[in-house]
């Protein structure tokens, strides 16, 4: 019996939902633990592709998926999405979906709240994807958070949410020159909201506890990556949520004792979406090459990734932040035709080495990446099936990834669908 944590090891958008639905054919539930409607995990099967921005990227394999109480949820957001999922034909049903109680709500000042703030700061804004994640962890922590299970009690959401509103309204009106929202009407939605989402509340914690006695095998399904966790990433321009897999426990209700292995998430080269550090980042026709090929775009917002090479100090961090049993190396197909590939191995700074990713942002944007440059490989490689079907530079560039990282590649990506992919070891079989 095998539970399983998959964790993006990045900043992000590194493939975790193509490797969750791959995974989950063989798991029998999925549960989320953190993060909101800021995450877009795509899904491709065959010619159709699916985006999901809450429910667990396992809904697709008909499987037992969960939302833990380690997630900020919008409930319009969550309505439409299972609007899509059930008129492509796929079950959303509150047999097989199940939302924490304890899962806490965005609300309609949250979202104005983000928006308003990222307008004021101008230059020196997060790029936040603008959903209200940071506003409701806020709440979270400064206890006047509405969850579900308020949600469902009529006359405590009705208490919260006037506390909620005259605070939020004086806020909105006073330091950011908005309108004010009206009580009334958030009422009225929310309430509707309650009605259509009840019969999916329940305890997930004590359901996860069900299924490991159950001998049921568990996928908690990461979202964002290492770098931005709150704690660990590169603050400030990070989530507001702890994205690494020890949270898979607190966003679950799970003990630790309970996760057999993680699975780290790492695209082949580096992506990242809204401001912040990124040693490796790339300004040149390579860089630009690899956008193109890649399709990178964001999948929640559509902004453009910024791209570069892959960063080998960044995987280490994710690596022991993790405890990663494996790695899972995504988008392989990508680097194809490319002449010569970089990894970064270490940085410079002031003209010593730093191979532990720095804490201070100054010092980390002073850093300059020590790049080991490997041969490129020519061979389109999206139809591989085993590693041996991989010319030899791209095996060479695998290897040096498993010695840089210590850590050994468990699946190899070498395209968007779900078939696309090259399984040395899946943890649930
Ligand atoms: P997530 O947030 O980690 O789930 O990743 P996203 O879905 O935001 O971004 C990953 C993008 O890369 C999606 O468009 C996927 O369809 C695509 N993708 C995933 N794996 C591969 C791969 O191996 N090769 C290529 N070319 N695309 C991939
Ligand atoms: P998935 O799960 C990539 C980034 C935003 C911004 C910062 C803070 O698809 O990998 P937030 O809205 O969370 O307050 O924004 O975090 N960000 C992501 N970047 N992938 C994601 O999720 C992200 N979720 C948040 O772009 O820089
Ligand atoms: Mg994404």
């Amino acid at each position: 019996m095998a539970n399983i944590v998959i964790a993006g090891t990045q900043w992000g958008d590194e493939g975790k939902g193509k490797i969750v639905d791959l995974l989950a054919e063989n798991a029998d539930v999925i549960v989320r633990f953190q993060g909101g409607n800021n995450a877009g995990h795509t899904m491709v099967i065959k010619d159709r592709k699916f985006i999901c921005h809450l429910i667990p990227s396992g809904i697709l394999q008909g499987k037992l998926c969960m939302i833990g109480n380690g997630l900020v949820v919008d409930p319009e957001v969550l309505l439409q999405e299972m609007d899509t999922l059930s008129k492509a034909g796929i079950n959303v049903g509150p047999k097989i979906l199940k939302i924490s109680d304890k899962a806490h709500l965005i609300m309609p000042y949250h979202k104005k709240i983000d928006e308003a703030r990222e307008n004021k700061k101008g230059d020196d804004k997060i790029g936040t994807t603008g959903r209200g994640i940071g506003p409701t962890y806020e709440d979270k922590a400064s206890r006047r958070g509405i969850r579900f299970v308020e949600l469902l009690d009529n006359d405590l959401f009705e208490e919260m949410l006037t506390n909620a509103v005259e605070e939020k309204n004086f806020y909105l009106q006073q330091f950011f020159n908005q309108k004010k929202l009206d009580l009334n009407k958030i009422t009225t939605q929310y309430r509707r909201y309650a009605e259509q989402l009840r019969p999916y509340v329940t305890d997930v914690s004590v359901e996860l506890d069900q299924a490991v006695k159950n001998g049921k095998q568990i996928l908690f399904e990461g979202a964002q990556g290492a770098h931005l966790d709150i704690d660990h990433g590169t603050y400030p321009f990070v989530t507001s949520s702890n994205t690494i897999s020890g949270n898979a426990c607190c966003g679950a209700g799970i003990g630790p004792t309970r996760i057999t292995g993680v699975l780290g998430i790492a695209k082949a080269y580096t992506t990242r979406v809204g401001r912040g550090p990124f040693p490796t980042e790339l300004f040149d026709a390579v860089g630009e090459i690899i956008q193109k090929t890649g399709a990178e775009f964001g999948a929640t917002t559509g902004r453009k990734r910024r791209c570069g090479w892959l960063d080998t100090v960044v995987l280490r961090n994710a690596v022991r932040l993790n405890g990663l049993s494996g790695l899972v190396i995504t988008k392989l197909d990508v680097l194809s035709g490319l002449d010569t590939l970089n990894i970064c191995n270490a940085y410079e700074h002031e003209g010593a080495r730093v191979t532990d990713f720095p804490s201070n942002r100054r010092i980390l944007a002073a850093c300059r990446p020590v790049y080991e440059t490997l041969p490129g490989w020519k061979e389109d490689i999206s139809l591989a099936k085993n590693r041996r079907d991989l010319p030899k530079n791209a095996l060479k560039y695998l290897d040096r990834i498993e010695e840089l990282t210590e850590t050994h590649i468990d699946i190899i990506s070498v395209g968007p669908e779900r078939n696309q992919t090259i399984v040395i070891n899946n943890p649930f079989i």
